[in-house]
């Protein structure tokens, strides 16, 4: 699947350029929501799918379907436009700064309206300070409120057997993180409890679904660190946004899901490394298969981020946090994930494997089939993913 994406772009659509038509038509092409929403079209899709060439390639067939042109029409000259003759992977991996980014000490690492070129990331690596490295598990009271976490509803369920939780823990003792991100840990436990708690989790629980996923997990380090700082963008995000009860304004919302951005620049900049796995894993742990999500609308990531995906929308629902007033009950948390699954936006057998953890008996994911049935209530009174705006559109319905 090809997309483009607009998100990145912040509120304003995207300019992606004007073209000419061989029988004088010109339209200006402005919009991503446009051109994704043409993508999902089942005549466009299936023309797209086998497309590996230039975005100028896909514009042409959404152009040629969206003002029915005939196929002897030979359209399409370009006449300007940023992106018409960029390829397609090009575009996707430019993403622009819409807000600044800070360390926790207050230096502006990038500023916004930056363009997150290849040379951007290697002048901001080059000047990256050393700073020492600590055990996870050893730093401050981490080990200690990871084990209460873990003793918590539902966590007791999928880590009760003493063997395999004693094996992941060894597997997590083995991370050591820089001390910049160590420190983010600390700001979260101190400022935002419910963001603390939920890095630690999702990395107990990636560690635990990765070590069943991916042959030889235990040999491959760079991963075992993209869990634990998958939301560390969030430091970049106002504590009034990250706590809020209420509906976000549109504002507060491009600002909130800009900690993906700024997790993959902070990431880049205290491991030195903008080709991390961390690194990745903080930009596209919001992606979703379909090319749904954000920062980029990816519908392909690192095997480790879908785990991490899947992991971090769990927890997010059986979790306290600020904008709803309970959590979701573990069942329908897994239904909301098994629906997840049933529309392509992550992966079956992560999700068929976090199901089979959470059953006692743990079976082995070939041996049991997943219910798609949906029992489960959603908890009232959730404001997450609404905007001041959806909420009076939803009001407008109502009256
Ligand atoms: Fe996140
Ligand atoms: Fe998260």
């Amino acid at each position: 699947m090809i997309y483009i994406s607009h998100r990145c772009l912040g509120e304003n659509y995207s300019f992606v350029g004007i073209f000419e038509c061989d029988c004088g038509k010109t339209q200006q092409l402005l919009d991503g929501f446009l051109l994704f929403g043409w993508a999902f079209h089942p005549a466009v899709s299936k023309e797209i799918q086998s497309l590996s060439g230039s975005l100028f390639d896909f514009v042409k067939i959404i152009w040629k379907r969206s003002h029915h042109l005939s196929s002897d029409c030979e359209i399409l000259r370009p006449l300007r436009g940023y992106y018409s003759h960029c390829e397609v992977s090009k575009v996707l991996s430019e993403l622009v700064l819409q807000y600044p980014v800070y360390s926790l000490d207050n230096r502006l690492i990038l500023s916004a309206g930056t363009a997150l070129s290849d040379q951007v990331l290697e002048e901001l690596i080059l000047r990256a300070e050393d700073h020492p490295a600590y055990f996870l598990m050893q730093y401050g009271t981490v080990k200690k409120d990871l084990l209460r976490f873990l003793s918590e509803y539902p966590y007791h369920t999928i880590f009760h057997d003493l063997r395999q939780k004693n094996e992941m823990l060894r597997m997590m003792e083995r991370v050591h993180l820089v001390l910049p991100v160590l420190r983010s840990l600390d700001y979260f436990k101190r400022y935002d409890h419910h963001t603390y708690r939920h890095m630690l989790m999702v990395f107990a629980l990636s560690e635990m679904l990765a070590k069943e996923l991916i042959p030889g997990y235990h040999a491959k380090e760079p991963e075992t660190i993209s869990s634990p700082t998958h939301d560390i963008g969030k430091t970049c995000v106002p504590l009034s946004i990250l706590m809020k009860r209420t509906p976000l304004t549109k504002s507060e919302f491009h600002q909130l899901q800009h900690h993906t951005v700024a997790g993959y620049v902070l990431t880049s900049y205290y491991l030195k490394n903008s080709d991390h796995v961390a690194a990745r894993v903080a930009r596209d742990h919001h992606e979703r298969k379909t090319g749904t999500g954000y920062p980029r609308g990816a519908c392909e990531v690192d095997r480790i981020a879908e785990i991490v995906i899947v992991s971090d929308v769990y927890d997010a629902l059986i979790s306290p946090r600020p904008y709803r007033p309970v959590s979701y009950d573990n069942r329908t948390a897994l239904e909301v994930i098994t629906e997840m699954a049933e529309k392509g936006e992550v992966g079956w057998d992560i999700v068929k494997t976090l199901i089979a953890q959470n059953r006692i008996d743990k079976p082995k994911i070939d041996d049991f089939t997943v219910s798609t049935e949906k029992r489960g209530l959603h908890p009232e009174g959730n404001v997450h993913g609404l905007t001041v705006d959806d909420v009076k559109k939803k009001q407008r319905i109502v009256a």
